[in-house]
């Protein structure tokens, strides 16, 4: 018996939510550029979470249930505080990044959320907009914590009047954001949403499908999205174009970097997908709208996607390899001056619908998720032999 590594190509399960699979992305029967231009994150989640487009009232009750979860429990905002010493660059390295604080604030949330022990749908549903309300008030409240500034409304959890994608900036720094930098973010949030059965999805399912719970499915999709190969890429980009850009600094070329990468195998982050190997649809829809936020912007952020498109272009004639949404996503976040450590934290902003929903849809259909597995050991030995 053998398997493809990685279980690559393997199809292992149903799902209504999401595909990846027919040279187009679908959220529940709609196109990923008909969203990203005409719905909103509060669109697509509602979408994901209750099975269907939201009417107008749908979407307003929807909206105001979330702004009306938004604030922490004290034990979550003072385990923040606590973190803090973790997180900050002070005399000793960091032990921890913001992508461990928010998965442990998300296991305190199940400590205290009063259905956290429930798996019927009608908790699940609470559960998840809980969540969904209330990770951007964790990320913003970090980010403060981490810069050591006030936080920003904690006991509302920002302000009522602004989006989702809109108050999870406002949370991070205090200031309104523009309405272009709050679509800009709504954007990213709509195309990160869902993603059929990648790494933490199928994670999330698999610690649903052994009747666990919802906070503890979406606390283990979380570790499994901070890996560079996963979520964390779109930090691992950023960090990899500040090299580049170090590298041209110092008298070098983009050429003569990339042809040093090549030598040495090495891996560029935000590039390459399991499915997708024409190209990331969601990838130009952000490069487009990152690029035109940094032409806004001035010269100094430009630059990034003037280089990111230099590594683009040999990436891609050189490897035939295109970029993935997270390299567009590390210069557009950079763009808007959000701290990289905070990017694969927004991914969990967002995909934390989409795990939701595929919780809710293992445990309305269960089965246990047990493969086996290739054994490669040695022959059997006698102990006392
Ligand atoms: N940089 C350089 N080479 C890459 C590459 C990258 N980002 N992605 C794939 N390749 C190469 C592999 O080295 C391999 O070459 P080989 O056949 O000469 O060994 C070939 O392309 C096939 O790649 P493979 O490793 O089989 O792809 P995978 O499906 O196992 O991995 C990723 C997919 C996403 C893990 C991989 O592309 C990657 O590590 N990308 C960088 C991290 C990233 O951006 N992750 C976010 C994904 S949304």
């Amino acid at each position: 018996m053998s398997t493809g590594r990685g279980l690559e190509g393997i199809v292992a399960g149903d799902t209504d939510i999401c595909s990846v699979a027919q040279g187009q992305l679908i959220y529940r029967g709609y196109e990923i550029h008909d969203l990203a231009e005409n719905a909103t994150f509060e669109g697509v989640a509602f979408l994901l979470l209750e099975g269907r487009k939201p009417t107008d009232a749908e979407l307003a009750r929807f909206s105001k249930e979330l702004v009306a979860e938004r604030a922490l429990p004290t034990a979550v905002t003072d385990y923040l505080h606590a973190a803090g010493p973790m997180l900050r660059q002070g005399q000793s390295t960091p032990t921890a990044v913001p992508m461990d604080v928010l998965r442990s604030a998300v296991s305190i949330l199940g400590n205290l959320d009063p259905e956290s022990q429930d798996n019927s749908a009608g908790a699940n549903l609470l559960k998840s907009k809980r969540l969904l309300a209330k990770i951007p008030t964790i990320i913003g409240h970090m980010q403060r914590i981490i810069e050591g500034k006030p936080l920003v409304d904690p006991a509302t959890g920002g302000d009522p009047s602004l989006s989702h994608a809109g108050n999870l900036l406002y949370l991070m720094t205090g200031e309104r954001p523009s309405p272009e930098a709050e679509r800009v973010t709504d954007v990213s949030l709509i195309l990160y949403a869902e993603h059929d059965y990648n790494a933490s999805t199928f994670t999330s399912r698999v610690i649903a499908a052994t009747l666990s719970d919802m906070h503890g499915a979406i606390t283990g999709a979380i570790a499994a999205l901070k890996g560079p190969l996963h979520g964390g890429a779109n930090e691992a980009a950023m960090e990899m174009l500040r090299e580049i850009g170090d590298y041209v600094d110092a008298g070098h070329t983009v050429d003569e970097f990339m042809q040093r990468a090549f030598t040495e195998k090495r891996k560029l982050m935000g590039f390459g997908h399991r499915v997708y190997k024409n190209g990331d649809h969601r990838a130009p829809i952000l490069h487009t709208l990152g690029r035109k936020m940094a032409e806004a912007r001035g010269p100094e952020y430009l630059r990034w996607f003037e280089l990111g498109e230099q590594v683009q272009d040999i990436m891609l004639h050189q490897k035939q390899i295109h970029p993935n949404v997270d390299f567009p996503c590390g210069m557009t976040y950079y763009a808007m001056g959000i701290p990289v450590p905070q990017y694969t934290p927004i991914f969990v902003a967002s995909r934390v619908s989409g795990w939701a929903a595929h919780i809710m849809e293992q445990h309305a259909n269960n089965r246990l998720i047990r493969p086996v597995s290739n054994y490669t050991g040695p022959e059997i030995t006698p102990w006392n032999g």
